[in-house]
This record gives C-alpha cells, sequence and structure tokens, in this order.
C-alpha cells in the first residue's frame, strides 16, 4: 500500500512531484494562509508522513491523534514548533532542512545589519514623505559596519557564514558558543568571548542560535544594558530568544542604539506591536531564507528526508537520532 502523506502548505511543484511518485499526497492548496488546527488534526489521523513548516505546532496532542504518523518532516532548519521528546517517545523520526539555507540566511542578516545602521528604511521613507529639504552634515547618520566589532551569539553553520561576510567587511568577530570552535579561531581568526564580555564589547550582537529552553529570553534587560549604548541587536533566529518588552524599552530609551528584526516571538507580529512603533527597529516578515533556489531546495530536501524515512532509510537529517539509535542498540 503506498503511505499517505499529508502536507501543510502549497509547496514548490519538483518537491510535490516528488512525494506523488510513491505516495498518496493531500495539501492543504493555500500559499497565504496556515492550515487550520482542526483540518491538521482531522488529516492527521491516517497519515504515515507529515510535511510540515515552522507556522504549524507539532504538539503531543497533534502527535497523540496519530497513530499511523512515522515521520515529521520540517521543511525549516529550526524545530522549536515541534515537541522532540514526544516524538520520540513515539518511535516518530523528525527531520530537518539544514545546510541549503546557510548563505541565504547569512545574507540577510548582513542586509539586516546594514539596513538598521545606516537608516536605510527609515532614510527611503524620509524621502519618498517629502522631508528631504536639503543635504545636512548630520542628518540621517547611522554607525560603521567596516572596522567594526561584530558579536555572534551561536557559532553554528550560519554563524560562520556570517563572520566570513564580516572579515570582508575588516570586521573584528567576537562569538560565544555551548563549546568553543578552536579550528575557526584558527583558520578565520574568531575570537571567543563569554556572553557578558561579548556583549560589552560588540558594535553588532547577531543572534544564531536555536530556540531552546536554554536559549529562551536569553537576551534580558540586564543583558541589554550590557551593551553599547551605540549598539545594535540583530536576530535572524527565532524571537522568542529577546524579551521583546526589554528590548523594546532598551530601545525606547536608549540603552541600545538600533536593532534589525527577522523573527518575533508571535508571528505574525501583530500591527500594534510596540517595537513597530519604534524608528530605530528594521522589521522583517521572517524572510531569512527566502530565496527563490533556497526555498525550492528547502521543499525538495524535506521531501527527501520524508521519503527516506518512509522507505525505511535514516533520513539525511534526522533530529532524533539519538531516540533511534537507542532503539537499534537496545
Ligand atoms: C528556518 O529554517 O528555521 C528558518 O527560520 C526559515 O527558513
Amino acid at each position: 500500500m503506498r503511505p499517505k502523506i499529508y502536507i501543510t502548505r502549497k509547496i514548490p511543484d519538483a518537491a510535490l512531484q516528488k512525494l506523488q511518485e510513491s505516495c498518496d499526497v493531500e495539501m492543504w492548496p493555500e500559499e497565504a494562509v496556515p492550515v487550520p488546527r482542526e483540518v491538521l488534526e482531522d488529516k492527521i489521523k491516517d497519515a504515515d508522513g507529515l510535511f510540515c513548516l515552522l507556522t504549524e505546532s507539532v504538539d503531543s496532542t497533534l502527535l497523540s491523534a496519530a497513530p499511523r504518523l512515522k515521520i515529521v518532516s520540517n521543511m525549516a532548519v529550526g524545530y522549536n514548533n515541534i515537541d522532540i521528546a514526544e516524538a520520540s517517545r513515539r518511535r516518530i523520526m523528525v527531520t530537518n532542512t539544514p545546510g541549503v539555507l546557510t548563505e541565504t540566511t547569512a545574507d540577510l542578516t548582513f542586509a539586516l545589519l546594514m539596513a538598521a545602521s545606516r537608516r536605510i528604511v527609515e532614510a527611503s521613507e524620509y524621502l519618498r514623505s517629502g522631508q528631504w529639504t536639503t543635504w545636512s552634515p548630520m542628518q540621517l547618520t547611522g554607525q560603521d559596519i567596516y572596522g567594526a566589532t561584530l558579536g555572534i551569539i551561536g557559532m553554528g553553520r550560519i554563524g560562520e557564514a556570517l563572520a566570513r561576510r564580516a572579515l570582508g567587511f575588516n570586521m573584528r568577530v567576537l562569538y560565544y558558543n555551548r563549546s568553543r570552535k578552536q579550528e575557526l579561531e584558527a583558520s578565520m581568526g574568531l575570537a571567543y568571548a563569554e556572553l557578558d564580555s561579548l556583549l560589552g564589547l560588540a558594535d553588532f550582537v547577531c543572534l544564531m542560535t536555536p530556540l531552546t529552553p536554554e536559549t529562551r529570553h536569553l537576551i534580558g534587560k540586564r543583558e541589554l544594558k550590557l551593551m553599547k549604548p551605540t549598539a545594535v541587536l540583530i536576530n535572524t533566529a527565532r524571537g522568542g530568544i529577546v524579551d521583546e518588552q526589554a528590548l523594546y524599552e532598551a530601545l525606547r530609551e536608549g540603552t541600545i542604539w538600533g536593532a534589525g528584526l527577522d523573527v518575533f516571538e508571535e508571528e505574525p507580529v501583530r500591527l500594534d506591536h510596540p517595537l513597530l512603533t519604534l524608528p530605530n527597529v528594521v522589521t522583517l516578515p521572517h524572510i531569512g531564507s527566502a530565496s527563490i533556489r533556497t526555498r525550492t531546495l528547502m521543499a525538495e530536501l524535506a521531501a527527501r528526508n520524508l521519503l527516506q524515512g518512509l522507505s525505511g532509510q535514516p533520513p539525511e537529517h534526522l533530529v532524533n537520532k539519538d531516540a533511534f539509535a537507542a532503539e537499534e542498540n537496545g
């Protein structure tokens, strides 16, 4: 019998066709509207595989409604939307899409850093709204990037790709990570710093860690106070890493100079969110990996992971390997 797959959003044709070759596929057909939870709860009942996005909460309630489910394939590198412990307990594989989005996400992170520090969005609005009446020495002045100090929190693939870009701007790069990356220190000249000292030294602080119970609100009032009043905070990882109320106050009171945010604790962000009222914040709708090529590759990789898992091969990117290794060894 062909396995049944449910896909929670319209995905690129090439990935869909690959899945249709060997599976019975049902797909939520919309692009701009997420699948309603009740539809997902109904579809999951007889699914062998789920292809989902970071917008779906794959929690214990959903997993308990899915007696046949063998694999959840997330089309994202982050998987904080999935209850991994519960999936492992139920022997459900969880996969993600690392690697293919690294350079695209690093590009966007650097673009956001540049936009926030040189006030690109604000300056464009200034022109369009008719405020540009003359050139003036200190008009719309920002912070220099070339030669500044970049602090990267979380030195994974994307952090490393960001560091490569920063070196082209002659930046000094500090990083904080759970484990030291001595080979990168030697090959790229990066310097390891403890979190508090990185926050005090960096002109730009970029958050590049996954969202876990340990990193939730890693940046709060205390950490923002440690930063320079001229510093810019960039977050293209997950909104929950920052305490948004504390960030709002820090930006309003001038504790830090600016921020660039591609992610929010609650997405889509509410239009009356206080952070959206500040001129010193550049905001984007979670587009870190949003290039045509990369999103296509992510969909294809998510499809491959799913097919591998359903056919009994180890998927290329299995998140909960430990649960399955324990089963094999035990
Ligand atoms: C991810 O993959 O986790 C990003 O947030 C979206 O590409």
